[in-house]
């Protein structure tokens, strides 16, 4: 496997599937055939046909499609990779909320544990975290573990009461609403695309807020020519693959460290060995499964997934 079409043929004679998340490098990109936000991946991974994946992305995507896929070999592209914002609400926690808030809804963003999803009742993405959480029949909803995404959900559904969580994605987090404004002083015609993870004082300053694929549509689909990006940096390889005639202003200081533990010869050596493989026990996978294929039921329901994001799919095979 000493090129790309090594590599590519490898995958395909064996019936091996390579997942990215939209952060991964670009060479990494390259090799998979599904490459997306996470919500994204999850509605690729609960219908895929194949003997295993490979996945190059933070642990809870990964145990996420293993969860989606009981009967494949799933494997860590570098288990390394350890999302600090899903480490941040435990099971633990979420029985102290049951606890304090009897009878609340409670939505787990899909940047959580394992532990923590066995335990919350509907999952969401950055993508349909308003559909979800209007979805519930509940004035209040609990939403872990970001802070952020929670007072994002609050000022779009001010009907209801969201209970947040102090959880935060630093790289979304230290993103200063300041260095954004610059941005927006150099480019006045920028549209201004943020992601939810973002504090209030930088979400204030959007155009609009947006998943990692939902910027990629719409720098597809905007009448704009000109775009400031306000997520983690690599991003850009899909806005300019998606737009090459477009303009994209990033901030540089925006680097996920978790997803760039993921190299190439991680990923090579991952579909060689397909080790190491997420082991999860019976009983989990019911439990962290169910609030998971509620989610996914309730998109279905809606007709608002795949439609959104045909053309996303870098593979004809999937
Ligand atoms: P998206 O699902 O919008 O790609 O965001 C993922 C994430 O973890 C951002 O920090």
């Amino acid at each position: 496997m000493d090129s790309i079409e090594g590599i590519l043929e490898y995958k395909r004679s064996h019936n091996i599937v390579v997942f990215a998340h939209n952060y991964q490098s670009p060479e990494i990109q390259a090799i998979a055939d599904c490459v997306g936000d996470t919500f994204y991946l999850a509605v690729k991974a609960n219908d895929i046909e194949c003997d295993a994946i490979v996945f190059c992305g933070p642990d809870f995507m990964v145990e996420m499609t293993a969860l989606l896929n009981p009967d494949k070999k799933v494997v860590y592209a570098n288990p390394a990779a350890r999302c600090p914002l899903a480490a941040m609400c435990s099971g633990e926690d979420i029985e102290m909320l049951r606890k304090e808030y009897p009878g609340v809804p409670i939505v787990g963003y899909l940047n959580t544990s394992m532990d923590c999803r066995s335990k919350v009742d509907i999952c969401c993405g950055s993508r349909n975290c308003l559909e979800v959480v209007r979805s519930l029949d509940s004035h209040e909803v609990i939403v872990i573990p970001d802070e952020n995404l929670a007072a994002y959900i609050q000022r779009c559904v001010p009907e209801k009461k969201i209970i947040s969580w102090l959880g935060f994605c630093a790289v979304h987090e230290y993103i200063k609403a300041e260095d954004v404004a610059e941005l927006k002083r150099l480019h006045p015609k920028a549209e201004v695309l943020v992601h939810p993870e973002c504090t209030p004082e930088v979400a204030s300053l959007a155009t609009a807020v947006l998943s990692t694929n939902e910027m990629v549509e719409r720098a597809m689909n905007s009448a704009s020519d000109e775009f400031i990006i306000v997520t983690e940096n690599e991003l850009i390889h899909r806005l300019t693959e998606a737009a090459p005639t477009k303009k994209f202003y990033i901030l540089p200081k925006a680097v996920c460290h978790t997803q760039k533990k993921i190299t190439l010869h991680d990923v090579i050596r991952a579909i060689e060995t397909l080790e190491p493989e997420v082991k999860l026990d019976a009983q989990t996978v019911i439990d962290a499964r169910r609030p998971l294929e509620k989610m996914l039921t309730l998109d279905a329901l809606k007709n608002t997934n795949s439609v959104k994001s045909e053309g996303l799919c870098v593979s004809s095979s999937l």
